[in-house]
């Protein structure tokens, strides 16, 4: 669907502060090489507690962090061939079932003692993990990344963590109009949104920036330093965003995957791979590689990262402190994000058993439940 690109004002309601995740999708949790054979990796989904480990082939599994019998961390423990062991009486568990008690005698049937397990997928040098139902996660499609491990592409990966809902990270990835914040490091100016499109699960909205200095040469869009013009096609495809930036006939676009772990209510993650096309020749950029990469991160990408934490964390304590306020949007990409947002959260809620609690977040800070707060923005 088609939507007007015209900047108004509207209030903002805090019901989109106020919901959980669609569970049932595939949501990037770690770094693959966070977690090295041997070691347990404890995460958290929403609230949800996870131990990762590899198996002894390598491959990875993902149980809740919580041993059935004393509910000790399991994370704490040890790997052991293809289980993992609870550090506190040593049961071992494997593919979720209980397989050994050290000091059950051999011949003693174990009791039922099962620890959850969720689909794991390691792909993209990122761990995923479907926290939903289990029987969907076959039939929910993971991100496709097509460039990933094409050698024309360089890759560079960019992680960061925000004390805020997630709700408010995603806000600031569509939010192209904060140009403004990153001038000092000649970011993209004179911002104007082209084109909305929103279907049940997308938002997709393209926008006109100007761009000049350095940057401008970096990601392809000019031959020298002078201003230009491009487009810029932001993409949220929930949970994650995929977004491209047009560049010069003889680059192509550069483009950002990025996805989004909601850690609780107050924290998030992020877990991006953005790709630029490299003009280089091959021999040269394949020793350079490893070298470019932290220097990009690091000199470039991290420094506009850094701005907006400040701006998003700030946000976020300010909702915190005062669950009345309301504040002003005027981008209607932004609203139809939100309305995204609260779509996928109530469809997962319908979509559980009546005997489920009805509140899958147990939010946090806990909010004042008036008429005024709830806006349908699902219509
Ligand atoms: S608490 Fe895990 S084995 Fe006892
Ligand atoms: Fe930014």
């Amino acid at each position: 669907m088609e939507l007007a690109t015209t900047l108004t004002g509207q209030t903002v309601q805090n019901r989109v502060r106020e919901i959980g995740i669609n569970a049932n999708h595939w949501y990037a949790v770690a770094w693959a090489k966070e977690l090295q054979s041997h070691n347990i990796l404890p995460i958290m989904l929403w609230n949800q507690e996870i131990a990762l480990y590899r198996d002894s082939q390598g491959i990875v599994q993902a149980v809740e962090d919580i041993c059935p019998h004393k509910g000790v961390a399991l994370h704490k423990g040890k790997v052991q061939g293809d289980a993992i062991v609870c550090p506190y009486h040593g049961w071992e568990f494997e593919a979720g079932q209980c397989t050994k008690i050290p000091y059950f005698p051999p011949e003693q049937k174990l009791p039922r003692a099962c620890v959850r397990t969720f689909p794991v997928r390691e792909r993209y040098g990122i761990i995923f993990v479907f926290p939903g139902d289990p029987a969907l996660a076959e039939q929910v499609p993971m991100i496709d990344i097509p460039q990933y491990g094409d050698p024309d592409w360089l890759m560079v990966t960019i992680g960061a963590e925000f004390q805020a809902h997630y709700t408010i990270c995603n806000e600031n990835t569509m939010d192209v109009f904060h140009g403004y914040l990153h001038e000092n490091l000649q970011g993209w100016f004179d911002p104007v949104l082209l084109k909305l499109q929103e279907t049940q699960d997308r938002v997709r909205a393209d926008y006109r920036v100007s761009y000049e200095g350095p940057m401008t040469k970096f990601l392809g869009l000019n031959e020298t330093s002078q201003a230009t013009t491009r487009t810029i096609s932001v993409n949220y495809q929930y949970p994650n965003y995929i977004n491209s930036l047009e560049g010069n006939s003889l680059k192509g676009n550069s483009f950002l995957y990025l996805m989004r772990l909601p850690i609780s209510p107050q924290k998030s993650r992020s877990f991006s791979l953005m790709f630029v096309k490299v003009r280089i020749p091959r021999w040269l950029t394949e020793p350079l590689r490893p070298v470019l990469e932290p220097v990009i991160r690091n000199l470039f990408f991290m420094r506009f990262l850094r701005q907006d934490i400040e701006m998003i964390e700030s946000e976020y304590a300010h909702y915190v402190s005062d669950l009345q306020r309301r504040y002003v949007e005027v981008n209607p990409a932004i609203i139809a994000v939100q309305r995204l947002m609260v779509r996928q959260y109530e469809q997962y809620m319908n979509s559980l058993p009546a005997t489920q609690p009805t509140e899958q977040n147990g939010n946090q800070p806990p909010a004042p439940k008036t008429e005024s707060r709830i806006l349908d923005l699902a219509n």
